[in-house]
C-alpha cells in the first residue's frame, strides 16, 4: 500500500527470525494447472493516466489539471501528463494492443471532466460522449468486453472548489454523473464498477496530500471522505438498480487491499493485522458486504476512544444514520479488488508516541515491516509477495461470506526494456496464488493485470513504468512496443496454464 512506504519501520527488523516461521499457507502448486474455462482475464488502464488530450474535444480541467500546472514542482520526475499514451487519438492502436495480447475484457475509466466538463449534466459534452462510444465499439468488434470504472480519481475541478469528497452533495454530483453514463453506454456495457480505492483516494488526497487535491488531515477528513465515498458509491449503485435494471448489468466498488501478516504470533500482533484490516479494508468494505452493514465496530471502537482521550466531543468517525446503513449495505453485485503487495504488522511498546496530532495511522496503531527479498528494484512503495495474494482471497472469503471476487488491479513495475524479468516473476507468483485460491474455494473469477501500457503513475509521473507495452514518451506520437511480459501473458491467456519455461525472445509475438 502506497502510504506505508512511509511508516515501514526498521524496528520491525529484529522479529525477521521469528517472521519466517509464520505459516505459510501458499503452496506453489504450478504444476500445468488450468485456470477454469469461464475465468477471464483482462488488462486495466484509466482515463486521466492515458488519454491525454487534455484540452481537446471539449474536456474540461480537473483538480489533477489544476494540481499539476499550478506546480511545477509536483511531479517527481517532472514528467508530462498532457499526451500521456495519447489513447484519446489512438484508441484503436489500444484495441489492437488488446487483440493482440487475446484478452478477454478491457477495464479502462471515463473521464469525468471530459463527458461532463463543470461536473454538473446541465452540460453534456458531445464530443465526450462521442469519443467512448467509438472505443466501446471498437472493444465490442473485436470480441473484447468493456467493464468501465466511473470514477478513478479525475475530479473535474468545479466540483473540487466546491469541497470535493468533503462535500456530502458528492454523492449527488456522482449518481447525476453516473446516470448520464448508463444512459448513453448501458445498451453495451454490463459491468461497472464505480468508485476506485476509496483507501487510496482518502489517504493519498484527503491524509497525506499526496494525490490531488493535497489535504493533509489524516484523523479527520480522511474519515469523511471515506464516509462520502460510501455514501456516492451506494448512490450510484442504486441509481443503476432503480432505473436501469433492464440493461441487466452489474455494479460494484473496487476496494484496495493489500495483505497484513501477524509479524509474530503474540496476540499483540494478532490484534494488529485485524485492526489494519479495519481501518484499510473494512471501514469501506464492511459497510458494503457485512450482513449488519456498518463500519467495522473495532474501527468505530478505536476511533471514538481516541477522539475523546483528544478532547472532541464526538468521534472523528462520524456515524452512518440507521437509514445510511441500510442504503449502503448489499451495495456491490461482486467484489473488486486491487492488491499489490503485502506486509508484517505488529504492535509493541516501540509505537508509543509517534504521532503528535490525531491520525488514521495512530488510531490503528500497527508497525509494518517488509522483508528484504520482498522488495521491487523500481518502485518504493511495491512488494512482491505472492503468497500475501493467495492468503488475502483466503481471508476475503471468510470475512465476506464466499463473495465472487473480480480482480481488478495487479501488477508491478520494472526496468525499462524489453526482459522485464522482475514483472514475469510477479505475474507468475500471483497468477499461481490465484489457482491456489481457486483450488481451495475461493470464487476469483477474473484477473486484471495493470496495466496495458505505461501509465503516468500520478505523482510518480513516469518513474514507475508498469505496462505489459512500453511507451516511448519521447515521441509525440507515443509509439509502443511489446515488453516479454506481454508475450508471456498473452500465453498464459492462451494456454491458460502459467509455463514457468515459456522464454520469448522479441520478435516471437
Ligand atoms: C491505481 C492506479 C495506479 C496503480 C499503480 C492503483 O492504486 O488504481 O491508478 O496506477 O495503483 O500505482
Amino acid at each position: 500500500m502506497k502510504y506505508f512506504r512511509n511508516i515501514t519501520l526498521l524496528l520491525g527488523f529484529i522479529y525477521v527470525t521469528s517472521a519466517t516461521k509464520l505459516k505459510n499457507t501458499y503452496n506453489g502448486r504450478n504444476e500445468n494447472r488450468t485456470f477454469p474455462p469461464e475465468f477471464l482475464f483482462g488488462v486495466a488502464t484509466s482515463a486521466f493516466q492515458v488519454e491525454g488530450g487534455w484540452n481537446q474535444g471539449g474536456r474540461g480541467w480537473s483538480m489533477w489539471d489544476y494540481e499539476i500546472k499550478t506546480d511545477p514542482g509536483y511531479i517527481s520526475d517532472g514528467s508530462k501528463y498532457e499526451v500521456a499514451a495519447d489513447s484519446y487519438n489512438q484508441y484503436k492502436r489500444d484495441v489492437g494492443l488488446l487483440k493482440e495480447l487475446g484478452v478477454n475484457v478491457y477495464r479502462f475509466s471515463l473521464s469525468w471532466p471530459r463527458i461532463l466538463p463543470l461536473g454538473t449534466p446541465d452540460y453534456v459534452n458531445p464530443e465526450g460522449i462521442a469519443y467512448y462510444n467509438k472505443l466501446i465499439d471498437e472493444l465490442l468488434a473485436n470480441g473484447i468486453t468493456p467493464m468501465i470504472t466511473i470514477y478513478h480519481w479525475d475530479l473535474p475541478l468545479r466540483l473540487a472548489e466546491l469541497g470535493g469528497w468533503l462535500n456530502e452533495d458528492i454523492a449527488t454530483w456522482l449518481g447525476d454523473y453516473a446516470r448520464v453514463v448508463y444512459q448513453n453506454f448501458g445498451d453495451r456495457v454490463k459491468t461497472w464498477l464505480t468508485i476506485n480505492e476509496p483507501f487510496i483516494l482518502c489517504s493519498l488526497g484527503y491524509a497525506f496530500g499526496t494525490h490531488a487535491p493535497r489535504v493533509i488531515s489524516p484523523g479527520e477528513d480522511f474519515y469523511e471522505c471515506g464516509r462520502n465515498v460510501l455514501l456516492a458509491h451506494a448512490r450510484m449503485y442504486h441509481i443503476y438498480h432503480d432505473e436501469f435494471k433492464s440493461q441487466g448489468g452489474k455494479v460494484a466498488v473496487i476496494i484496495s487491499c493489500d495483505m497484513a501478516l501477524p509479524l509474530t504470533d503474540s496476540l499483540d500482533d494478532a490484534e494488529a493485522a485485524e485492526d489494519y484490516f479495519a481501518f484499510t479494508l473494512g471501514q469501506y468494505a464492511h459497510p458494503i458486504f457485512s450482513p449488519q452493514g456498518n463500519y467495522p465496530q473495532r474501527l468505530i471502537d478505536r476511533v471514538s476512544r481516541a477522539s475523546s482521550l483528544q478532547g472532541y466531543k464526538q468521534s472523528r468517525l462520524r456515524p452512518f444514520t440507521p437509514e445510511q446503513i441500510n442504503y449502503i449495505r448489499g451495495t456491490s453485485d461482486f467484489f473488486g479488488l486491487n492488491s499489490y503487495s503485502s506486509y508484517y504488522v505488529y504492535r509493541n511498546d516501540s509505537l508509543k508516541e509517534r504521532f503528535a496530532a490525531p491520525s488514521f495511522e495512530d488510531d490503528m496503531y500497527i508497525g509494518t515491516y517488509t522483508a528484504p527479498e520482498w522488495a521491487i528494484e523500481t518502485s518504493s512503495w511495491m512488494y512482491r509477495y505472492a503468497p500475501g495474494l493467495y492468503n488475502l482471497l483466503v481471508y476475503l472469503k471468510k470475512v465476506y461470506n464466499d463473495p465472487v471476487i473480480y480482480i481488478t488491479e495487479n501488477g508491478s513495475s520494472d526496468k525499462m526494456g524489453f526482459y522485464d524479468e522482475e514483472k514475469i516473476a510477479y505475474y507468475r507468483g500471483y497468477l499461481n496464488a490465484v489457482l491456489d485460491a481457486i483450488d481451495d474455494g475461493v470464487d476469483v473469477r477474473m484477473y486484471t493485470a495493470w496495466s496495458l501500457m505505461d501509465t503516468f503513475e500520478w505523482n510518480h509521473g513516469y518513474s514507475m513504468r508498469m505496462g505489459l507495452y512500453e511507451m516511448d514518451i519521447e515521441d509525440p506520437n507515443r509509439p509502443v512496443f511489446p515488453r516479454k511480459s506481454a508475450l508471456v501473458y498473452k500465453e498464459i491467456i492462451r494456454s491458460r496454464v502459467i509455463d514457468p519455461d515459456y522464454n520469448p525472445e522479441p520478435n516471437d509475438l
